[in-house]
């Protein structure tokens, strides 16, 4: 095993970790998920469950690794030999998602070349991502062109110069954000989409609305995936992981609050308030961005069009690099193989693996899984909806009834002494957060085989 260095800076980890968590998932997946299932509810339900779960499984994830300085898979093992296997299930994650994400990371390209060639006009019309999606190799060119960036800076192992620029980057993109949702409010006749993306709606409510945001918040937070272990087994004793994590949260939830508001309420008024279209999917930051930066006066739609997509393109960036770093150090520790030999591989794997997941989007469209899940959708199901819920899962039951919370809290206090939520940790570990996975997992997977309709 390589050596275990530590962030040299208490705010180094806060940024390294948020830097993992900001991503497409808040720009890209958060508001399309949102707008699918009913704006203000979806909200409501993501905020709660932030605060109380998302806060718990975090502080659990960093705790297991810093307390046993490993990452994932030693970590699960060395804390019980029996749940050896949770660690292993939490490789899988990472696997599946880096190939579609960087599906979706070429798409990110592919605008912000968009923009820079002066072609925002354009691309505000409909058929443009319709024209762009519905060839089979294009969005191919572009997937292999991000993956491939991925891949060298890991190769390279340049990822700290890649972190500076970040981390440059990500304020700006948060100031960008907020602008452009700013604008999109004060739009006239935005009001009722304000409205319809933060007020709940009771009618609105669903099991499945609940499934749908728990998923979120794992992938969001890199939670049940292995990389908050691996960020813990990091993390100094002088760190108050509680603040940190408070931080880490506050910071990559507010991102994804301002993307939906800068997406969804749009969403809503271009289609006259029709529910229906709102459920574009994966398709639609890249079908309505560009409409509102085209309404903006002059040249001043393609500026802030080419700055967004480039800022996104970094978030994405982050996180690919931090994903692919994990897959590679999966594979190197199990192999033993070289660095460079592994790159090539986990490069060559996830360029298969990501290619039906751009096709589904045209010539393999008519392929579809369980309840009418396409590639992309299928990868997206069984990282999100099957595999995080059974390592969140085990996750507490370990953390609650074997380790018991008392060690994850001793873990947390070593700071200061101090643990202010430690009932609410306790309490959601061991009771809540089990009890409404479990049930989560039952009903996702019967909706995902078409067993139950919600
Ligand atoms: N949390 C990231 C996002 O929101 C995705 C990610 C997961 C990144 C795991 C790195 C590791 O986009």
């Amino acid at each position: 095993m390589n050596q275990r260095s530590n962030f040299t800076s208490k705010i180094g980890f806060v940024l390294a970790a948020a830097g993992s968590a900001v991503g497409l998932g808040n720009l890209w997946r958060f508001p399309y998920l949102a707008a699918q299932y009913g704006g203000g509810t979806f909200l409501l339900v993501y905020l709660i469950l932030a605060v109380t779960f998302g806060f718990a499984l975090m502080i659990a994830e960093i705790a297991i690794g810093r307390k046993t300085g490993l990452s994932a898979i030693g970590a699960y093992k060395a804390l019980d030999k029996r749940f050896g296997f949770v660690g292993v299930l939490t490789a899988a994650v990472p696997i599946i998602i880096l190939p579609y994400y960087s599906v979706i990371g070429g798409w990110v390209i592919k605008y912000f070349v968009t923009f820079i060639s002066g072609d925002a006009h354009a691309a505000a019309n409909d058929s443009y991502f319709g024209g762009f999606i519905g060839s089979p190799v294009e969005p191919i060119g572009w997937f292999f062109l991000f993956i491939a960036l991925t891949a060298i800076i890991v190769l390279f192992g340049v990822e700290k110069g890649i972190e500076k620029v970040s981390k440059v980057m990500m304020p700006i993109l948060a100031v960008l954000t907020v602008g452009i949702a700013v604008y999109v409010v004060t739009r006239p006749g935005a009001m009722d989409g304000v409205l319809y993306y933060l007020k709940p709606n009771f009618k609105d409510f669903s099991p499945t609305t609940v499934f749908a945001a728990m998923g979120q918040l794992f992938y969001s937070m890199s939670l049940a995936m292995g990389i908050m272990v691996t960020y813990g087994s990091y993390m100094k004793k002088d760190n108050h992981m509680e603040k940190s994590v408070r931080q880490i949260e506050l910071f990559d939830t507010a991102i994804a609050f301002m993307a939906g508001l800068m997406i969804v309420p749009a969403a809503y008024t271009f289609y006259g308030g029709s529910t229906e279209e709102l459920k574009k999917g994966p398709t639609l930051m890249f079908v309505i961005l560009p409409k509102v930066f085209d309404q903006m006066p002059g040249v001043m739609g393609t500026v802030i069009g080419v700055a967004f997509f480039l800022l996104v393109f970094f978030a994405a960036l982050t996180s690919s690099i931090s994903l692919m770093e994990t897959v590679v150090s999966i594979v190197m520790d199990k192999t033993k193989w070289g660095r460079k030999l592994t790159c090539i591989v986990v490069f060559v794997f996830s360029l298969l693996m990501g290619i039906p997941s751009s096709l589904g989007f045209n010539i393999w469209g008519h392929i579809t899984f369980l309840n009418g899940l396409t590639f992309l959708d299928l990868f997206d199901f069984v990282s999100n909806s099957v595999i995080m819920p059974i390592v969140a899962f085990f996750t507490c039951v370990l953390v609650g009834f074997i380790i018991k919370p008392k060690a994850i809290a001793d873990e947390v206090k070593e700071t200061d002494g101090t643990f202010k939520s430690e009932k609410l940790f306790t309490v959601m570990i061991k009771w809540v957060a089990p009890i409404f996975i479990l049930a989560i997992l039952v009903f996702s997977v019967a909706e995902g085989m078409g067993w139950i309709a919600v």
